[in-house]
């Protein structure tokens, strides 16, 4: 099937590229899947939020032409521009650092549309967290999340499989779509427009743990989380899509 991820990682200098920026589950399949839902088009402004090396904001620019900024916390902007810049996305994606729990740089209304992979759970887990948010997208735009998720809440009945893996910080972050429904269904300022699990969760998986090897940055992530996803074995771990317009 034609997909530009697909495209993309076809060619060997482009897939080690897309190897070696990889911090979890492929953002840029995870990024084309989210973005298939929403009609992006090319004079669009793009805050990608928790871009981490810019896979998404490499399918972001490429695929759909609109402008970025692409802002990390972990990730220094310098270290990004250099990659923009190896890539030729320079000219559309603006690296910046930003802590999404300290309050964003930007205008009120500044962006069409907020999206952020496999990075709003480390800091959208609050009730404050979504409305500080809204006021940086303009009035019918777009706000789209993917986060990792589970099938259902643990609570106290966390599977033995998992127990190894589940810790308070997984236990903070890493929720059910009820839950994740739950806490955006309390906020006045959007219209929930979709939620649901994402298709491309076991593809995106594979893509980032097969596809490592020794000496690419963030090694011990990937043999714990290999060891997480050999346990769970497709019974507990999905991926979550959600997409809000702001009214
Ligand atoms: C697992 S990495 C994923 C990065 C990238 N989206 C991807 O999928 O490859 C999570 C990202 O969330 C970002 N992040 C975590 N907390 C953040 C915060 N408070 N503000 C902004 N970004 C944050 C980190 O900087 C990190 O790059």
């Amino acid at each position: 099937m034609y997909t530009f991820t697909n495209q993309f990682i076809s060619n060997d200098k482009n897939l080690e590229f897309a190897e070696a920026t990889m911090m979890g589950p492929n953002a840029m399949r995870v990024a084309e899947e989210l973005a298939s839902h929403l009609n992006i088009k090319e004079n669009m402004r793009v805050l990608d939020l928790g871009c981490g090396c810019g896979l998404s904001t490499i399918l972001l620019t490429q695929k759909y032409g609109v402008s970025v900024f692409a802002a990390d916390l972990w990730i220094s902007p310098t270290e990004n521009y250099e990659r923009f810049q190896s890539i030729g996305i320079d000219d559309k994606a603006v690296p910046i650092s930003v802590d999404a729990t300290k309050g964003l740089p930007f205008a009120n209304g500044y962006f069409d549309l907020l999206f952020t992979v496999d990075a709003y759970h480390y800091f959208g887990d609050t009730a404050e967290m979504l409305p500080s948010l809204i006021p940086f997208v303009k009035k019918g735009g777009y706000i789209a999340v993917a986060v990792p998720g589970i099938k259902y809440e643990f609570g106290e009945n966390v599977p033995d499989e998992m127990k190894p893996f589940w810790n308070d910080e997984v236990a903070r972050t890493i929720h059910s779509l009820d839950w994740w429904k739950e806490l955006w269904s309390r906020e006045k300022g959007i219209e929930m427009i979709d939620i649901r699990e994402m298709l491309c969760c076991k593809q995106a998986w594979d893509e980032w743990l097969t596809g490592y090897h020794p000496g690419l940055p963030f090694a011990t992530v990937v043999a714990e989380s290999t060891k997480m996803m050999e346990a769970e074995n497709g019974k507990y771990y999905n991926l979550i899509q959600l997409i809000a317009k702001v009214i």
